[in-house]
């Protein structure tokens, strides 16, 4: 206890005139009471915030800039990307290195919005009970994939990734390669007619170690064309999976691109 007098309290005045509830109440009720008048109103809403949200998507073709290096996947990387987002890898693993310090030293050169710009779906995200695998190609052997797939604790002891092995013992079945193009070049993957014509035998192509790499590269720049799962004589959900890991981030000379970016950038502002 203090021994400060007490301090008197007192509300503020009220205003001369007080503003005129009826009035401003009045435009409400008649909006509120008139269903006709309501259903514009609601509509002119909606379309506002409508309009603002679809408009930018016009533009969106403007928005992510072109690099050198991107391309389409071949037959065999997207039937291994179909199996990834089958088996859920998706809800450990993240495919967008973001422009922070540590991701950039353990990860390499943040993501590009170029880089997934032939995803349907994108595999974004920042949920990381696993590695991002943006750039995860070329980074281990195919054994090692193999490997770590069949059980991953041989090779990462403390792992709790789930055990795929299954994945090497099952026939690569795609009932139709060249729909699955043509599915994708509807939404906007450039893929060619002749890209098309040729999906089923480029899928069986770039899993035979004595297959014609220089075709599929004429087609697909940067293709690897090799067995991938250890056993030549079959083709499998393994040998799919594992093309498509080790294409991950190795189109793009991010380097380049980036710099180029940021050249563009500064031009337009
Ligand atoms: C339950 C979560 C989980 C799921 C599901 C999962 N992973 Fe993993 N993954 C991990 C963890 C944790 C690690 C890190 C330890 C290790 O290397 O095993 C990892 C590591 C990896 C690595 C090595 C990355 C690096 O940079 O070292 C690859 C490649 C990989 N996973 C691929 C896959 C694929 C492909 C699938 C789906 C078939 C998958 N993962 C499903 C949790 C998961």
């Amino acid at each position: 206890m203090t021994d400060k007098p007490e301090e008197a309290i007192s509300a503020p005045p009220l205003s001369q005139e007080p503003p005129d509830v009826e009035a401003t109440a009045k435009g409400h009720k008649r909006l509120e009471r008139n269903v006709t008048l309501l259903a514009v109103a609601t509509f002119l809403t909606v379309t506002i915030g409508g309009i603002v949200e679809i408009a930018p998507l016009f533009w969106i073709d403007n928005t992510v800039e072109k690099v050198d290096g991107m391309r389409p996947y071949t037959p065999l990387e997207l039937a291994g990307r179909d199996i990834y987002i089958r088996e859920g890898c998706y809800t450990c693993h993240s495919q967008m290195i973001r422009p922070f310090k540590d991701e950039v030293e353990r990860y390499g050169h943040y993501s590009l919005a170029a880089e997934s710009m032939y995803d349907h779906p994108f595999q974004w995200g920042s949920k990381r009970t696993g590695p991002d695998l943006a750039r995860v190609g070329g980074r281990y052997s195919d054994e090692w994939h193999v490997q770590h797939l069949v059980n991953p604790q041989d090779v990462v002891p403390e792992s709790i990734m789930p055990q795929y092995g299954f994945l090497a013992e099952a026939d690569l079945e795609i009932a139709d390669p060249a729909a699955n193009l043509t599915a994708l070049r509807r939404v906007g993957v450039p893929y060619t007619d002749e890209q098309i014509e040729n999906a089923e035998s480029d899928l069986a192509l770039q899993a035979d170690s004595f297959g014609d790499a220089e075709a599929l590269a004429s087609r697909y720049p940067k293709s690897q064309v090799r067995d991938y799962d250890g056993d030549p004589s079959r083709l499998t959900e393994m040998d799919a999976l594992v093309a498509y890991l080790q294409m991950l981030g190795t189109l793009v000379d991010v380097e380049s691109a980036a710099a180029q970016e940021e050249l563009t950038n500064e031009k337009g502002r």
